[in-house]
């Protein structure tokens, strides 16, 4: 097989992580609580009774941790800094050894000729800001701009990428409607507010990172874009469909790009008119470099019942995974065209990309996983594939480089290319990482190769 188009010369090839997922030492050198300290360790809230006060021992492992994405054939990676490590307080004074151990990483990065992406915010609010409000907060998003200008001010002269938020979509729904994430909140009116008020923070933060550090910094979010279907041909069914896309995505697209939320969202959310301010809009649509995609699988709709029906999602079919998620490469191709139909950002990188299955170890500590092989190759083949159709897609982040805390799920769900012997924190690189480093060592030519 040939392929018809491959990756850019200088394609990032890398995995991603999260603070709070990996780090461990939750008490240690100042650092500050934060709502998944909180959250994690209020009974009954994390599936297997599990907190991320161990996880990974990451903290002090970072530098074998490191060893390893070298090994992986690494130029890219993506970690997440720990508001409440660098800002016990979420403000004020800075935590001078929190800075250090971000500072150490990325130098250790650069060592290896790996490229930083750091995330500002990957949902760990320190515990104290979530006291005064938290997201429902407007002066949160003033906050959240003064941490970004503090990590830029350290980092800015090493650190290239920087992504202002993760998937605000999570944290509104999740942590504020349904209370399933952190802070568990369960109230269909904060919505609207917790949103804003995240995308506010975001284009403050991006203009934060502007003024410390000019053109140099490369400024993007990440949003969880999963491809959306209609259950059937009929026509409530589409226009079910539509208002979930409307709900978990153009909500947040519209006005990062357009400047505008969508109207019948507003309408559907029913946003007060004291809200959204004047200049508002503006802030969050100041223009970035890149944008982030996390895309996982498809959802399909249909209409509820009722005299104003919601969107329902039908159960997954088909080929699932041990999250019970639909396995549809296609989706990925077909939603990164959709984003550069629509949004023209100038640069794409998918930001997490992975799966969970049940991973066993081997007598012979092996982890032969066949599944996440075929499911990575055909995830990077659709990404090749827009990249043939125009996509200015420049690198691709697999979920997770080691299995880590899977937030309310806890530790069962194994997402890592490397295994996670949480006994010991003894490192086991999987069947698939010793794949993935020779599609990353190759820029994508192995995907070709026969009996894969
Ligand atoms: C994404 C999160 C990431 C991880 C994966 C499985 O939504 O950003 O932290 O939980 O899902």
């Amino acid at each position: 097989m040939t392929s018809e188009t491959s990756f850019p010369a200088d394609f990032a090839w890398g995995t991603a992580t999260a603070a709070y997922q990996i780090e461990g030492a939750v008490r240690e050198d100042g650092r500050g609580e934060s709502i998944w300290d909180r959250y994690s360790h209020t009974s009954g809230m994390i599936m297997d009774g599990s907190t991320g006060d161990v996880a990974c021992d990451h903290y002090h492992r970072w530098r074998e941790d490191l060893d390893l994405m070298t090994r992986l054939s690494h130029n890219a990676y993506r970690f997440s800094i720990a508001w409440s490590r660098v800002l016990p307080e979420g403000r004020g004074a800075a935590n001078g050894a929190g800075l250090d151990f971000y500072e150490a990483l990325v130098d250790g990065l650069l060592a290896r000729g790996i490229a930083p992406f750091v995330t500002l915010y990957h949902w760990d609010l320190p515990q104290r800001l979530q006291d005064a409000g938290g997201w429902e907060h407007r002066d949160t998003a003033g906050y959240f701009a003064d941490y970004a200008a503090l990590a830029a001010r350290r980092l800015g002269d090493r650190v290239g990428h920087w992504i202002t938020l993760n998937e605000p979509h999570v944290v509104a729904y999740q942590g504020y409607l349904h209370g399933r994430k952190a802070p568990g909140k369960r109230d269909s009116g904060l919505l609207a507010p917790v949103s804003h008020h995240l995308l506010l923070a975001h284009g403050l933060a991006t203009q934060a990172l502007r003024a410390e550090l000019g053109g140099a910094a490369q400024v993007g979010i990440t949003l969880n874009v999963n491809y959306i279907e209609p259950a059937t041909d009929r026509e409530e069914d589409a226009a079910a469909a539509r208002l979930l896309d409307g709900l978990w995505h153009r909500w947040f697209l519209d006005p990062l790009y357009g400047g505008a939320y969508p109207e019948e969202v507003r309408t559907a959310l029913d946003v007060p008119q004291a809200l959204i301010r004047g200049g508002d809009l503006e802030v969050i649509a100041t223009p970035t470099d890149f944008f982030g995609l996390n895309y996982y699988t498809r959802h399909r709709a249909r209409a509820g019942q009722g005299v104003k029906p919601e969107p329902v999602i039908v159960p997954a079919q088909g080929r699932l995974t041990a999250m019970g998620w639909e396995v549809y490469p296609e989706g990925l191709d077909l939603v990164l065209r959709r984003i550069q139909r629509d949004y023209t950002p100038p640069q794409i990188y998918v930001t997490e990309s992975g799966v969970a299955y049940p991973d066993l170890l081997t007598k012979r500590k092996e982890v032969h996983d066949a599944q996440r092989i075929a499911y990575l190759r055909d995830h990077l083949l659709a990404a090749r594939a827009a990249i043939a159709a125009g996509v200015p897609l420049h690198g691709y982040f697999v979920w997770s480089l080691m299995d880590n805390f899977e937030w309310q799920h806890g530790y069962s769900p194994r997402f890592g290319l490397v295994y996670t012997d949480y006994a010991t924190q003894r490192r086991i690189p999987k069947d698939s990482a010793q794949w993935y480093a020779r599609v990353a060592a190759t820029n994508g030519g192995h995907l070709d190769a026969e009996g894969m």
